[in-house]
């Protein structure tokens, strides 16, 4: 693919004040890191050594002068800081930037190669240096007229022939020529998976569940998703379903998390002990890049749909992860215009200059909060209800990404990176945590609102539609943030002395306006490209592998030697003592929960629905 090194040039921008704690524990945080820095044989320069980082950071003293409340009366600044580009506006006025602070930033762009490293990642290599994997989430959207090569292969003709088989299998199961073990229609979906192979597809069903179009195609149609090992995420999704009319999805890129190969294997019983152990072939399918473990488990690899190392978990739900079961609800058309959505804004992300690239803008502009004006976290606060699992999937993008405390060549970084991402949609989170973005810590915000709803209610006799009263939630409240309320203001409104402290809002705090035509399969594709960049652009200035994820490994290992010891506890009856290697407040807290149920009868226990398999005084073991 050519790739063209466009223009760099900026625009404009604004600022303000840095709060006094957050600086003091930066600079602790900064202090023990010089303390504990690692050696790496191949050492690069940290970008923040580089003067295009130095003088940002000197920068912030003139940002300290400013305030959101003046700068919003800039109207040419303003104006400068709303772009709109594949029908998205974004508008990033409210952010604590002067137009010099987007030229810096830009500056700071080009220090770290961040031109080079979207090419490299577009092109193939291996940017994925600790996995040694290609980085190509991007190529499962690309039209057939596209050619991305990896290790000297065009993938796209793979990505498109994986898409043909969703498209046949999917359309076969929803006409009812493909009939379960005992000739009924499947009209559930059960998926089981975690993590990427979860958060993804459950996001997008989410967003485009309540939209006409897709509605009207899902009709007579259920998809569930089991994710938790909890019995009780079994117990609530197949609550109500017949496994006669279920198809269950297991969704695994390794097909050996131990969570999802647990729900798998209860999945299974669950299909086998109602209609036999041959209704597998007809009930139970897979997405995997592991096809031999798919096939020890029982799943003829016919029935597999396959994706590659080249897909990280997390950005996984282009490939048959998500498009499998949303083609299933909705059908593949659903989900060919949710990768066109994708591919719009890939295709932005790639050619557009830097100036006007929205991923990129947005992605220096969380550079700049995080390590400059040192804000620990990001608020998603979509008005808009069906975009309630956008925050949940982007804190695995983004936290899982560029959640590191060393750069690509190991080296420890000695500034912030990543931010703690949360949010609700907007009224729900007002009544909720607010208060403390208002008027405690400062959370630099994502407003996102569209502007038809996917549902109308307009009643008779009131003054707005009930979606023109949720916009102006999302009109108010970042005004609200950026402006604040003085004590001047409050005087002139007679509030008492006492109270004026409590009523003050210091206003200064930032935000970015997103708002979408409206929400639909092929919105939610550009919206989920769009954050997917965004994490990008951040991680490749900071200089870190954000497509790696080695901070997951510690606990699974954990967690699987506990399990052999409590297999061994269960089934001996004993309890852990000091020998078993934990301290004691683990081995205190194992003891208490091992001996607050009865002794348990693993060895010879049958498959139970939905109770737990240890005897207690609830709960019954079952006799033979
Ligand atoms: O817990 C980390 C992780 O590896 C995620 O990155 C991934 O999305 C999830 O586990 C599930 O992994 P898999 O799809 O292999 O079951």
């Amino acid at each position: 693919m050519a790739l063209t090194n466009k223009s760099r040039t900026p625009n404009s921008a604004s600022a303000s004040r840095r709060h006094t704690l957050t600086r003091h524990v930066h600079l602790a945080a900064k202090k023990a890191r010089r303390n504990t820095s690692a050696t790496c044989s191949a050492m690069e320069v940290p970008i923040s050594k580089d003067a295009a980082w130095k003088d940002l950071e000197e920068h912030v003293n003139a940002i300290e002068e400013t305030h959101l409340r003046d700068l919003m009366t800039d109207e040419e600044r303003v104006m400068s800081m709303i772009k709109e580009s594949e029908g998205i506006v974004v508008d990033y006025s409210r952010q604590r930037v002067l137009p010099e602070t987007m030229t810096k930033l830009l500056k700071l762009a080009e220090a770290a190669k961040l031109r080079e490293k979207i090419d490299s990642m577009f092109s193939g290599e291996h940017i994925n240096s600790t996995e040694d994997r290609a980085v190509l989430h991007v190529a499962l959207r690309a039209p057939t007229t596209e050619k991305i090569v990896v290790d000297g292969k065009d993938v796209v003709p793979d990505v498109h022939e994986v898409l043909e088989k969703i498209k046949v299998f999917s359309e076969r199961v929803r006409n009812g020529e493909w009939l379960g073990a005992t000739g009924k229609p499947l009209t559930n979906v059960v998926c089981v998976g975690i993590g990427g192979s979860f958060l993804g597809p459950l996001f997008v069903h989410t967003a485009i569940e309540t939209n006409q179009e897709a509605m009207d195609k899902a009709q007579g149609r259920e998809l569930r998703f089991l994710a938790n090992v909890d019995p009780v995420d079994v117990a609530r999704a197949l609550s109500g379903l017949d496994p006669e009319t279920t198809l269950v999805v297991v969704v695994s890129k390794t097909f050996t998390t131990a969570e999802t190969m647990l729900n798998a294997r209860t999945v299974r019983t669950w299909i086998t002990s109602a209609l036999g152990q041959d209704a597998v072939a007809k009930h139970m399918v897979a997405v995997s890049t592991n096809l031999k473990l798919v096939k020890e488990f029982g799943i003829d690899p016919e029935n597999a749909f396959a994706f590659w190392d080249w897909v990280g978990g997390r950005y996984s739900v282009c490939s048959a992860v998500g498009i499998l079961p949303l083609a299933l609800q909705y059908g593949y058309e659903t989900t060919d215009l949710f990768l066109q959505g994708a591919w719009s804004i890939d295709k932005h992300f790639r050619d557009t200059p830097f100036d006007q690239n929205l991923p990129v803008l947005l992605g220096m502009i969380a550079v700049w909060n995080v390590s400059f004006l040192h804000c620990p976290a990001r608020a998603i606060l979509p008005y808009c209800q069906a975009l309630a699992k956008l925050a949940p999937h982007i804190q695995q993008v983004s936290m899982e990404s560029n959640g590191k405390g060393v750069a690509i060549d190991g080296t420890t970084l000695d500034f912030e990176t990543g931010e703690i991402d949360f949010g609700e949609p907007g009224t729900n989170g007002q009544h909720s945590f607010y208060q403390l973005i208002h008027q405690g810590r400062v959370i630099p915000c994502d407003f996102i609102g569209t502007i038809k709803s996917q549902q109308s209610v307009y009643l008779k006799g009131e003054v707005v539609s009930n979606h023109d009263e949720l916009m102006c939630n999302f009109f108010a409240q970042a005004d609200a943030l950026a402006q604040g309320k003085s004590a001047t203001d409050l005087r002139a409104e007679n509030v008492p002395d006492a109270l004026i402290p409590h009523k003050t809002f210091t206003g200064n705090r930032p935000s970015s306006s997103i708002l979408l035509p409206e929400l639909n399969a092929y919105t939610t594709g550009q919206i989920l490209a769009l954050y997917e960049h965004r994490v990008a652009v951040q991680g490749f200035v900071w200089g870190l592998n954000s497509f790696d994820q080695w901070g997951v490994e510690l606990g699974k290992v954990l967690a699987s030697q506990i399990r052999k010891q409590m297999n061994e506890a269960r089934t001996k009856g004993r309890l852990m003592s000091s020998q078993d290697g934990h301290n004691a407040s683990t081995t205190y807290l194992l003891n208490k929960y091992l001996s607050g149920k009865a002794q348990l009868k693993y060895a010879d226990a049958k498959d139970v629905f939905p109770c737990d398999i240890i005897a207690s005084e609830d709960c019954k073991v079952p006799s033979d």
